[in-house]
């Protein structure tokens, strides 16, 4: 079934330190999807804790929660049918030398400590970063015009 679902998305420091954030928004512009929230952020040490509890422990974590601290993210709520999934989709695998040409980090990065995006890898993962990264309040939940021209068109 399709389901129109928000995820959390993430420009890390390092796509932004490279001038990339413009060509990474234009590629989930593009496929349709709905920016609902939009900030460049400092991470700060309990966003970063949060974020990677799941990795809390691992021999990368440090680096991990270095790296994500190492300057400006650009942090993102996108929404749209099976958005999870497509965003991770468009992202490619964990390590860019792995991932399929043509998505982000096939395109842009060499690294796995280095691959400048990240994509919520599940719908609850989605709803409890997007939490640590906003409030609820500045996340448009309106329709866009897009969505509204059918009902302009009839208009009189
Ligand atoms: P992300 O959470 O950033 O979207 O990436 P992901 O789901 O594809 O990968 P995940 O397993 O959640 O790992 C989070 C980030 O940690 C770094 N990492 N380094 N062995 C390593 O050195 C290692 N493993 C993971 C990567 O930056 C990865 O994106
Ligand atoms: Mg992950």
């Amino acid at each position: 079934m399709t389901e129109r679902e928000r995820t959390f998305v993430a420009i890390k420091p390092d796509g932004v330190q490279r001038g990339l954030i413009g060509d990474i928004v234009k590629r989930f512009e593009q496929k349709g999807y709905k920016i609902s929230a939009m900030k460049m952020l400092k991470v700060t040490d309990e966003q970063a804790r949060a974020h990677y509890a799941e990795h809390e422990g691992k021999p990368f974590y440090p680096r991990l929660i270095k790296y994500i601290q190492s300057g400006p993210v650009v942090a993102m709520v996108v929404e749209g049918v099976n958005a999870v999934a497509g965003v991770r989709h468009l992202m490619g695998a964990t390590k860019p030398d792995e991932a399929d040409v043509g998505t982000i980090r096939a395109d842009y990065a060499q690294e796995m400590g280095y691959n400048v995006v990240h994509g919520s890898d599940s719908v609850e993962s989605a709803q409890r970063e997007i939490k640590i990264y906003f409030n609820e309040n500045e996340i448009y939940s309106g329709k866009s015009a897009y969505e509204l021209g059918n009902e302009y068109l009839n208009v009189d």
